[in-house]
This record gives structure tokens, sequence and C-alpha cells, in this order.
């Protein structure tokens, strides 16, 4: 455990999950695209980094799912709902084992990364030759993107630019803030210099932030529309 070192998660493991409970169809749809994205896990050797409060975890199979992280609040919650936390701490301080996981995720994670090639680097290297690294993130480039970083930017969302724009119940701004926030062509760039040529994309929350909530929506192949995009990349 990290001593002293308030991670940015710390005191929000309640005020995420109900956030995500109060925007049920926001989440069933990232549900959705998190169970597309992971496909079939029977028998499947697992690691969730940043796993958080295992909110997602809680609605698969997660008894092969280890989890890595940073937040004891989270971390804690995620350990109830049956995900096997191997380490409190940055993947960036984790030592993992070369070849041994069949699918590395991070499930929103990235987008609380600065420096993604070292880790990325990591991962791929944890990972057994044909197994996939997911990663699923809000796109800077999206409308969820251009909208945390103006509330970032103007720290509030109670603005009049944002006026009548807003969705009713937005992400808390102290976690859009301190996200930093990447295009998906960054990350498909990072990884292409490190070796890989095997993509899918999938993709959803297609709608304007403010109507995303007023039901679930599919999820579609792409990353160039949607709120909450997967990139899985084959080793
Ligand atoms: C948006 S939350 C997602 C949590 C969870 N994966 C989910 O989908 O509900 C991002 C998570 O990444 C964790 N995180 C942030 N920086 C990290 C790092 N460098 N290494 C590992 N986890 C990190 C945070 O503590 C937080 O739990």
């Amino acid at each position: 455990m990290r001593e002293g070192n308030k991670q940015k998660f710390d005191g929000y493991a309640a005020k995420y999950d109900e956030w995500f409970m109060k925007n049920e169809h926001l989440f069933t749809s990232e549900l959705r695209l998190f169970r597309k994205a992971l496909g079939d896990i029977t028998d499947k050797k697992i690691l969730s980094v940043g796993c958080g409060s295992g909110l997602f975890e809680s609605y698969i199979d997660c008894s092969n799912v280890e989890g890595i992280e940073p937040s004891e609040d989270m971390g804690k919650v995620a350990e109830k709902r049956g995900v096997n936390v191997i380490k409190y701490g940055l993947i960036e301080e984790v030592d993992l084992p070369e070849n041994n996981y069949d699918i590395i995720y991070f499930n929103g994670s990235s987008s609380y990364i600065e420096e993604l090639a070292p880790v990325y680097v990591k991962c791929l290297k944890a990972l057994k030759e044909g197994g996939k690294l997911i990663l699923l993130d809000v796109p800077k480039e999206s409308a969820f993107g251009f909208m945390y970083l103006l509330g970032k930017s103007l720290n509030t969302y109670d603005h009049e630019y944002l006026r009548d724009a807003m969705p009713e119940l937005p992400y808390p701004l102290a976690l859009a803030a301190s996200g930093i926030w990447h295009t998906t062509e960054e990350k498909i760039h990072v990884l292409k210099d490190l070796g890989i040529e095997k993509f899918t994309f999938c993709q959803t929350l297609l709608k304007n932030p403010i109507y995303t909530n007023e039901e679930p929506e599919e999820v579609v192949e792409g990353y160039k529309s949607g709120g909450y995009v997967a990139i899985i990349a084959e080793k």
C-alpha cells in the first residue's frame, strides 16, 4: 500500500459506483461494450489494470480476473466483488510475469496515465502470444472528451458555455479534470510503434452526452463516433 500518497480515486469509490447506477442506461451501454470487447473469457487468465471498484467485473465471471489498483478505497470494493487484487499500486510500479495472461485490459484507466508506451510495453510482454490488450476509454476527440476538457478548463460545469447542453448527472468534475484524455489514434500509434499489427475496434455512446442516458445503446464497429471506444490489439 502507498502510505501518504493519495490516489486520484481515493474517496470516490462510493460516488463512482453511484454515478454509474444513476446513469444506468449509460452504464448498460458501456457494459455491453466491455463484454463484447472481452469476448469469451472461459478459462482465460485475465488482468484488469486499474480495476477500480470492480463494478464492471461484478457483471462477469471474474474468478480468473486479477486486478491492479492504486486506490485502496476502490480496490477493497473490487476484492469484495471477487476480483483478485494482486497489487495496490500504479501499473508503472508493478513487475508482471512474462507470457502469463490471455487478456489484459484497461477499462477507463489509460485516461489517467500520462506515459502510455512504457506501460503498454510491460503489458504486451506479460501477454501470451496471441493474447489481447484491450483498451476501453472515452476518446479525447469525442463529445464526452470535449465536455470534460471544457469543464476542466472552466473549473465547473455550471457555466453559460455549457448551459442546456449538459447531461443531468455529469461525471464528477474532479475525475474529469484529473483525466489525461488521449485520442484513440494516439493509442493506436503507440501500439503500432510497439509492433502491433492486428486491431479491431468497437464503440458505443454514439448519441450526444445529453441524450446518452435515455436508453441503452448498441455496440457498433469502429472508433470514430463513440463516446466509449474499445481498441482490441492482438499480440
Ligand atoms: C475511470 S476509473 C475505471 C475503474 C474501473 N476499471 C471501471 O471501469 O470501473 C480509472 C481507474 O484507474 C486507476 N488508475 C489510475 N492511474 C493508474 C495507474 N497508473 N495504474 C493503474 N491504475 C490506475 C484509478 O485508480 C481508477 O480506479
